[in-house]
């Protein structure tokens, strides 16, 4: 019997390559993409080393509005059925609103959100097609918080993916297809450096920060159970209810000692 194919975005590090991992694991043949091709490559010999499944690898930079059809006609050129799409991709914009051009902006909306609505709508028709199917789409806790002092929009396109996310179930539960929104706390991996904001993560206090691979299974266990909200790790599941209960005007009493990072003023 053939392998499933896993499609994942932002493979190439942290919780992407912790999917990958956990998935390879599972038996799944692997697509993965990032922009950094060497990184890819590097990131496919070590799957293929560790596990006996297939593993294909695109380039691709999701700022460029041609990126998805590209994939997906990579995925079609290699006769691979997708039945599970990891929407993972993503980064942060250090600089405040005031001072980012309205060019970042677009260009950060268009992968972490158009990108992951891109996809899902070529990949989708597929999974009807071949009678079901599964998709992550990896969120965050800031999809739940209060806007942070220095990530304007970060929060706000979380929170609009978990929206997207909750409007497939709804549309396609029936049909086979699942969709889980995964919302991670804050989890060591490439993604403060990358974003120019390692040193707020680093006065994030220790306890509140996950390994990227605890993250992943977590995320890959509810995503193959079809849950449809995903926190990883005990610490952020109390944090999402505190944050659901509080009243928001209670927020800054508690934000700044549990999360200063986020609250610090650039
Ligand atoms: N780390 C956290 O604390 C945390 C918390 C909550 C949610 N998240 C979310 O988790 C997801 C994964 O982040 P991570 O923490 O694993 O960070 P990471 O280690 O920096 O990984 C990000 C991945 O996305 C890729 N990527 C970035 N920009 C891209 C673009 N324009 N086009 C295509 N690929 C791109 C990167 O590869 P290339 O650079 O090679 O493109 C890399 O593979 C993100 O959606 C993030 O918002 C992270």
């Amino acid at each position: 019997m053939k392998n499933k194919v896993a499609l994942i975005t932002g493979a190439s590090s942290g919780i992407g390559l912790e999917i990958a991992k956990s998935l390879a694991a599972r038996g799944y043949d692997l697509v993965l993409t990032a922009r950094n091709d060497k990184k890819l490559q590097t990131a496919v010999t070590e799957l293929m080393n560790l596990f006996p499944v297939k593993v294909a690898a695109l380039a691709a930079d999701l700022e460029d509005p041609d990126s998805p059809k590209a994939i997906y006609n990579f995925c079609i050129s290699k006769k691979y059925t997708v039945s599970l799409l990891v929407n993972n991709a993503g980064y942060a914009i250090a600089s405040p609103f005031h001072k980012t051009p309205m060019e970042e902006e677009e260009k950060f909306i268009r992968v972490l959100g158009i990108s992951v609505i891109a996809l899902t709508k070529l990949f989708i028709k597929d999974m009807l097609n071949s009678g079901g199917g599964q998709i992550m789409i990896v969120s965050s806790v800031a999809a739940f918080a209060p806007p942070s002092s220095i990530q304007t929009l970060y929060g706000p396109i979380k929170t609009f993916m978990n929206r997207f996310s909750e409007g497939l179930n709804v549309n396609y539960n029936h049909r086979g297809i699942t969709s889980t929104a995964v919302c991670p706390g804050y989890t060591v991996t490439n993604f403060h450096t990358a974003s120019g904001v390692q040193e707020e993560m680093d006065s994030v206090p220790s306890f509140m920060k996950k390994s990227a691979r605890r993250v992943a299974e977590e995320a890959v266990e509810a995503t193959l159970k079809g849950k449809k909200v995903c926190v990883p790790t005990k610490t952020f599941k109390l944090i999402v209810f505190l944050l659901k209960l509080l009243p928001h005007s209670l927020f800054p009493l508690f934000s700044k000692r549990l999360a200063p990072g986020r609250y610090d003023k650039k």
